[in-house]
Order: C-alpha cells, then sequence, then structure tokens
C-alpha cells in the first residue's frame, strides 16, 4: 500500500505551521548539528538563549575546536548532559583534523563524529544535504504508532529499526522538512498526554483516533 500521502500531509502542514526557530533560517549543518545536539535533550524553550549564545561565541566550526574546553563548559552550563559539550568540542577537532574543517555530508561520516548517534546524524544530513533518513526519536515511535495503531512495544531493543521501516513508508522526498514536521507535530499536536488530535494534520488518516484508542499507544512495557 502506499503510504506516502500522509508523510506529504504531513509537509502540507508544515509549511503554514512550522515553529519560528532561528535555528530554520540555515543550512548551515555546523549550526544545525549543534542545535540537534541541544534541543534533543533540551526543550526549545529551556534551550534557545543557550544555543543562541554558544552560536554567538562558537560561530563555525574552527572557532569550536580552538576554544579551552573550559570555555565551552561554561557555554553549556545550565543545559546539563556536559558529555554533550565535552563532545561537540572533540568532534569539532575531528572535522579540523580528519575532514580538512569541512563538515562531512555523508550519513555513515557524519555518524562517526564523537557524540553523534543516529538520530543526530540523520537529522544533519536530511535537513542540510538532502539525505533521504528518517530521524527517528521519540517523537516518530509516538506518531507512527498511534497513525497505524501498531502496537510494538517501544522498550524492545528492536523498535528503532521496526520505526525506521515504518517510517520509511511515508517519508516524502523532502526528508528535513519531513523530520521538522514530526518534530513539531510530536511536540504541539500528537503530545504524550492530551493530545490535540481535533488540530492533528493527520486526524482521518490516524487508525487509533478513528477507534478512539490514542491513549493506548505508544505501547510501552518496561520503563
Ligand atoms: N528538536 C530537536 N531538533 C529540532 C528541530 N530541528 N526542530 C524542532 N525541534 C527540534
Amino acid at each position: 500500500t502506499d503510504f506516502k500521502y500522509i508523510g506529504n500531509k504531513l509537509l502540507g502542514w508544515y509549511k503554514t505551521n512550522a515553529r519560528d526557530l532561528p535555528f530554520r533560517q540555515t543550512k548551515d549543518p555546523y549550526k544545525i548539528w549543534i542545535c540537534e545536539i541541544v534541543f534533543q535533550q533540551t526543550r526549545i524553550s529551556q534551550g534557545l538563549n543557550h544555543y543562541n549564545n554558544f552560536i554567538e561565541r562558537f560561530p563555525d566550526v574552527k572557532t569550536l575546536a580552538e576554544a579551552e574546553e573550559n570555555e565551552v563548559l561554561l557555554y553549556w552550563k545550565g543545559l546539563g548532559y556536559y558529555s554533550r559539550a565535552i563532545n561537540v568540542h572533540k568532534a569539532a577537532q575531528q572535522i579540523i583534523n580528519d575532514y580538512h574543517g569541512v563538515f562531512p555530508s555523508e550519513y555513515e561520516e557524519i555518524l562517526k563524529l564523537k557524540g553523534v548517534g543516529k538520530y543526530t546524524a540523520a537529522a544533519v544530513s536530511s535537513i542540510c544535504f538532502n539525505g533521504r533518513i528518517p530521524a527517528v526519536d521519540g517523537n516518530f515511535y509516538r506518531v507512527l504508532s498511534r497513525v497505524f495503531a501498531n502496537d510494538f512495544d517501544i522498550s524492545n531493543s528492536g523498535a528503532f529499526n521496526y520505526f525506521s521501516e515504518l517510517a520509511h513508508l511515508i517519508l516524502p522526498d523532502n526528508a528535513g522538512d519531513f523530520n521538522q514536521a514530526m518534530m513539531d507535530l510530536g511536540s504541539e499536536i500528537c503530545k504524550p498526554r492530551n493530545p490535540l488530535c481535533g488540530e492533528c494534520p493527520l486526524n482521518k488518516d490516524c487508525i487509533a483516533f478513528l477507534t478512539h484508542k490514542v491513549s493506548d499507544f505508544p505501547v510501552k512495557t518496561k520503563k
């Protein structure tokens, strides 16, 4: 069956409903990388000032690579998970040493950077280099499990691969906008609790909504 229309519907919604965020004005992989590292674990409202200050002080890979670790940590102060700061500093030096200071454009290369996992590599690849890779995270688990009323257990170690395949079924050509649309839908509409299904662009396609079972998804057996 062709489920691409679902991804395309989401893209249509994103065109007029995308949140206005500073890192959406750029395709600079350095800035997108930093924003993904910051905002995968920190709410936008809580981390936006840190992100802006960080980019102002370290506007590019070279400036970050040449900084002292202590100063990088100072700019991370308040965000928590400080290994993220140490990793972005090391990764910047990796880009200088291994890639002549040019941010790598291939998913497999981006994945080699210190502190970069599959989610971050997919986000940077799709947003900056047109890679057709879903940036699968908790938002994807929640939206996809509800749309397809799919009861695959998200605490199962196979969940990432399972929902990646499901995501590919609806992935449109513009994967960068699609990934960011999923992030916006997951945080503003298809929320863990009290989702705003009445405003959801997918409510005519969402099996969980149509069968009044939204609160049954995603299925999670272990903490
Ligand atoms: N959270 C992490 N990355 C994001 C992005 N690019 N847009 C919105 N929310 C995000």
